[in-house]
């Protein structure tokens, strides 16, 4: 039994005044209804996705699916005049070997994993599940006969602010629909509201998320934008070991190349790419003279990989320097060279990689860090560099997205390597993240298909990753 994601677009977005429906609004190098797409591309349960559309945009839509990154679009269906018509042709749509529809607005783009997990969780107990948030405004019900006057203020506690997805039951679902066609009930601003209106089952809440907002207004363009840059991808969130024993594995027979590869979170990526069956080159500059301040070092190393292996896969660029010290104390040289190897090394190393990604649709990783969203004191060469690099990566994933090259940038929490010790002396081991699970991580992403993205590791994710630094899933495939 198949479950099934209506993501509603076919709206004209008259409140933001724009010509273009907001769904079809670029934010953070995508348009509005790509981000929402992934979101249900990407989550293992969901098995198809019906995609809702204006007449006026098919064609742009066709567009955007025909770049084949959304596998899941089976159908791509016009819209009616309203939401609940829309949502009526998408279900009509459905066949019976569907068993849970979604129904999700394109211009909720921060639509998360976690509550499309809670809403099939709920399914199990209730045939219709909504997503609600409580409110932290006070609401207030105006008097019907005299609306310039408060008629009542309903009791706070009890009040829930609706969002979407809302999940279904399929046949309850239909039935809604159906019942509202036969009595003429034309609008419903949600499909929740159909199911209790005809008494067809008793609705199940689960919790929102305050971040998934609806795009409505032209101000929540800027907000959105800001919300995409400072949310950090969470690629763990619902995988399972299997599927990512799986996303290893595909890296068996791949050609890396590591720059930085000599210690820390490069070494540990080199090793563990090497355990994972891959063709592993690394370069540093300790071990192979290789200084990712010199375009051509790079050009070099790359092609050098290149000529050996036949293609290149994966690019890594671990190399990095922090120097802590208030700037008016830092020589010319420590601020050249902490924004040289880490933000202009990552352009040269991105320039360099362009071409041979682009035969092998690959995948390129560089490396920031958690003081890349505000600058920190004793260090801001590095600091100002790994912010540079978020926005390289943000930059980059536009300029690359139509070549099929992905980029991202892999963001560890404080972690446990040689440059930290340098910098920081002697820490509690315990609290710092190792920087095998950083490595893991990075390989994971680099197998992933997503692109444009900071993603974080964390210490909490360490104990969901040791098992495949230490190899025990990944023996699993032959058995
Ligand atoms: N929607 C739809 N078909 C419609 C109307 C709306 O698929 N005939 C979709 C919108 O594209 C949006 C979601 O339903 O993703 C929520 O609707 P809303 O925010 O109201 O969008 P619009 O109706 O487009 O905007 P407005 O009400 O400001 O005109
Ligand atoms: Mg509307």
């Amino acid at each position: 039994m198949k479950t099934v994601a209506i993501v509603l677009a076919a709206g004209v977005g008259s409140r933001m005044r724009d010509e273009t429906p907001k769904q079809f609004a670029k934010v953070a190098g995508k348009t509005v209804v790509e981000h929402t797409l992934e979101v249900f591309e990407s989550h293992p349960r969901v098995d198809e996705v019906f995609l809702m559309v204006p007449p006026s945009h098919s064609e742009l839509a066709g567009a955007i699916l025909g770049r084949r990154r959304f596998r899941k679009v089976s159908k791509l269906l016009q819209g009616g005049e309203t939401r609940q018509e829309s949502s009526r042709i998408g279900v009509e749509a459905t066949d019976p070997t569907v068993e849970f529809v979604l129904v999700h607005d394109a211009a909720r783009p921060f639509v998360d994993h976690p509550t499309i997990d809670r809403i099939l969780k709920g399914l199990e107990e209730a045939p219709a599940v909504d997503t609600v948030i409580p409110t932290a405004d006070t609401i207030v019900e105006l008097d019907a006969s005299s609306p310039r006057f408060i008629g009542k203020i309903p009791d706070r506690r009890l009040l829930r602010r609706g969002q979407t997805p809302q999940g279904f039951r399929r046949e309850i679902l239909l039935q809604a629909h159906r019942k509202a066609v036969a009595s003429k009930v034309a609008d419903a601003s949600d499909d929740c509201g159909l199911v209790l209106r005809f008494g067809l089952g008793r609705v199940l809440v689960v919790d929102g998320s305050e971040t998934n907002i609806k795009i409505t207004v032209p101000p929540d363009l800027y907000v959105a934008d800001r919300i995409f840059q400072l949310r950090r991808a969470d690629v763990l969130a619902g995988q399972t070991p299997e599927s990512i024993g799986a996303t290893l594995r595909g890296l068996s027979g791949k050609v890396v190349v590591v720059l930085g590869g000599s210690e820390g979170i490069g070494a540990e990526c080199v090793a563990l790419a090497k355990a994972l069956g891959a063709k592993v080159h690394a370069f540093s500059r300790s071990a192979t003279s290789t200084d990712v301040r010199s375009l051509p070092a790079v050009q070099a190393a790359l092609d050098s990989a290149r000529r050996e292996s036949g293609r290149v896969d994966v690019v890594i660029m671990t190399a990095g320097v922090l120097r802590m010290s208030p700037l008016h104390r830092a020589s010319e040289e420590e601020i050249r060279e902490q924004l040289e190897t880490n933000l202009l090394g990552s352009f040269f190393v991105a320039k360099a990689a362009a071409g041979l990604l682009e035969e092998s649709k690959g995948s390129l990783l560089l490396f920031t860090s958690s003081s890349y969203t505000r600058g920190r004191e004793n260090y801001s060469p590095y600091s100002a560099s790994k912010a540079g690099i978020v926005n390289l990566v943000q930059a980059l994933g536009e300029e690359w997205a139509t070549a099929g090259v992905r980029v991202n940038a892999v963001c560890p929490e404080r972690a446990d390597t040689p440059m930290r010790w340098r910098n920081f002396g002697k820490e509690d081991k315990a609290t710092l993240l190792s920087a095998k699970a950083a490595a893991a991580l990075t390989l994971i992403v680099a197998a992933l298909p997503l692109s444009g993205q900071v993603i974080d590791v964390r210490k909490r994710d360490e104990a969901f990753l040791e098992p495949f630094y230490a190899g025990a899933p990944l023996a699993r495939k032959a058995g």
